[in-house]
Formats: structure tokens, C-alpha cells, sequence
């Protein structure tokens, strides 16, 4: 007798499923996969995307411009002479990430991603570990862990300058969670010369259609997002030299080409440690 199969996951559900990854909750590292067109998602994470498309048919083009910023703002450190990058919270690495940036314009930095989301450490450790790039594991809610880390003890040199990435991590981070707290934290660790690159969703000019869209769709996916203000963003970076243009909407950080209105957008900056 023939028995009800369900269909085989397609190439990117199978990746998730095999690291770990539970296919009927959106993860916040799988809808921002597949917003930049990589291959690890689940049915769970595209299906949450098209709902916040349905209300924001360019949102697409709001996490690319926050691609943008963060290409932009790693050439500029790369250009000032960082040989060292540690990037927080990261999703699959897809597009421009930093070591393929730095491969083009500053071969031999070395690349640290510390990924919240265990299913992303476990698939893309046996990639991205080799002599200038490592992966791991850590929440950014204990960032004395990061420097310790086996990885980390082999990558950076922690008496030279590095630069600190966290790219649309902080959204997840409560008020209790102290995030000013969690990035002072790291960045005592680093020493002077070393740069803070961080970029965070603003609730400035978003409609409340959009607004209640990605509360609903985050909150399916275990977590409350949360919008920071522009003065909220600055603090984030006290005790350090916020370099021009402060902090802004991403698209206005250094632009290199104009750029449309979008129906959301992100603030962003980038500071030295003195
Ligand atoms: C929307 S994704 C962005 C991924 C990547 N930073 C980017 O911009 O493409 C949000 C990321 O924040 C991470 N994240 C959320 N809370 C975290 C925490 N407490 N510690 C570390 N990472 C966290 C998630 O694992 C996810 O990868």
C-alpha cells in the first residue's frame, strides 16, 4: 500500500535540518539568508520574508543597502590599515562579506565571525576555518567569552588594532540586555586604534503597517525586534571617537551613488577606540 510521504526539502531546508536547525520556527539568520539570496533557509524562514515583502515590497533593498554601508565602512578600515576583523552575530555569510572584501583589498587580514545561531556555526565551520578565517559559536550577551575562545587566541592579536562589526544583531538585544554595556565590554578588549562598525534598525519613517509586520514576524521567531533611536545609537559608541558622518541612515553613511526612498531603513556608524 502507498504511504503519504512528505516531499524532500529542497538544497538550503536540508543544510538548516542537518546543522541543527528547527524547520518550523523562522530564525532571524535564515530570513536575512534568503533575503540576500543565499542558500540557508528553511520554507519557515522564506515563508516569513514574503509576509513582510507583502507590506514591504522593497525590503530587500533595505538590508542591501545595509550590506552597502558595512562594505563600505570595512574599506575604510581596511584602507586605514586593519589587519583583523571580528564580526558578531553573523548569519550565513553571503555577498560581500568580509573575508571575501578583504581578500580583494587587504589580502591576509584575518576574519573572526562569532555567530549566535548554533546551526549557522555548525554548517559553516568546516568552510570558513582555515589560516585567516574561523567561526564559532557565542552569544554577544557574554562577550568576555569571545576573546578566550581557542579560535579567537588563534586568529587575533588582540594588542594590535582590530575592527568590531555588528551588523543588524543589536535589533535583538533588549534594554535590559545592556547592549551599551555588552559593545564597552568588548571594546576594552581591543586595544587603541581598534574600531566599532554598527548598525541598528531605526523606527524613524516607518509606516505602522510595516511596524507591525516585523513585530509579528520576529515574534514567531522567539524574539522581540527592537528599533533604537538615533540617540540611543550614539551611546552605543560612548568612550570612543565617532568618526564623520556620525550616526546616520546607512544609505547616507559615505555614499558612493544616491539612492531611493525605502519604506524602512537602518542607522549606522563607526568610531576608534583612542
Ligand atoms: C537578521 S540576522 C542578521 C545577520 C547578519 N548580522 C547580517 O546582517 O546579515 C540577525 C542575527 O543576529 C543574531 N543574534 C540575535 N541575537 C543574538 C545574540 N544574543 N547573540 C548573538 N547573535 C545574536 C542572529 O543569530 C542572527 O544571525
Amino acid at each position: 500500500m502507498l504511504t503519504w510521504q512528505p516531499p524532500p526539502p529542497v538544497a538550503a531546508d536540508a543544510r538548516v535540518l542537518a546543522s541543527g536547525g528547527d524547520p518550523t520556527v523562522p530564525a532571524h539568520s535564515g530570513m536575512m539568508d534568503y533575503l540576500l539570496g543565499g542558500d540557508f533557509n528553511t520554507a519557515a524562514d522564506r515563508a516569513a520574508v514574503e509576509k513582510i515583502r507583502a507590506v514591504a515590497p522593497d525590503i530587500g533593498e533595505v538590508v542591501a543597502e545595509n550590506l552597502a554601508f558595512y562594505s563600505r565602512a570595512l574599506r575604510t578600515v581596511f584602507k586605514a590599515g586593519i589587519e583583523q576583523v571580528v564580526e558578531l552575530g553573523i548569519g550565513m555569510p553571503c555577498g560581500d562579506a568580509a573575508h571575501h572584501l578583504a581578500r580583494r583589498v587587504s589580502p591576509g587580514t584575518k576574519v573572526l565571525y562569532v555567530s549566535g545561531d548554533k546551526p549557522v556555526a555548525t554548517h559553516a565551520k568546516s568552510h570558513l576555518t582555515g589560516e585567516a578565517t574561523g567561526i564559532f559559536y557565542n552569544d554577544i550577551r557574554e562577550p568576555h567569552r569571545i576573546p578566550e575562545h581557542p579560535e579567537a587566541r588563534r586568529l587575533i592579536d588582540w594588542d594590535r588594532p582590530v575592527a568590531i562589526v555588528v551588523r543588524d544583531v543589536l535589533n535583538y538585544l533588549q534594554c535590559e540586555d545592556n547592549p551599551q554595556y555588552l559593545l564597552a565590554r568588548l571594546m576594552k578588549s581591543a586595544s587603541s586604534g581598534s574600531y566599532l562598525i554598527a548598525s541598528n534598525t531605526t523606527s524613524e519613517s516607518i509606516s505602522d503597517l510595516l511596524y507591525e509586520q516585523l513585530a509579528h514576524s520576529f515574534s514567531n521567531a522567539g524574539q522581540k525586534l527592537v528599533f533604537r533611536s538615533q540617540a540611543e545609537m550614539e551611546s552605543l559608541f560612548a568612550g570612543l571617537t565617532l568618526l564623520d558622518p556620525g550616526v546616520v541612515g546607512v544609505h547616507e553613511w559615505r555614499p558612493e551613488k544616491p539612492t531611493k526612498p525605502l519604506p524602512m531603513q537602518f542607522l549606522g556608524g563607526m568610531a576608534i577606540k583612542p
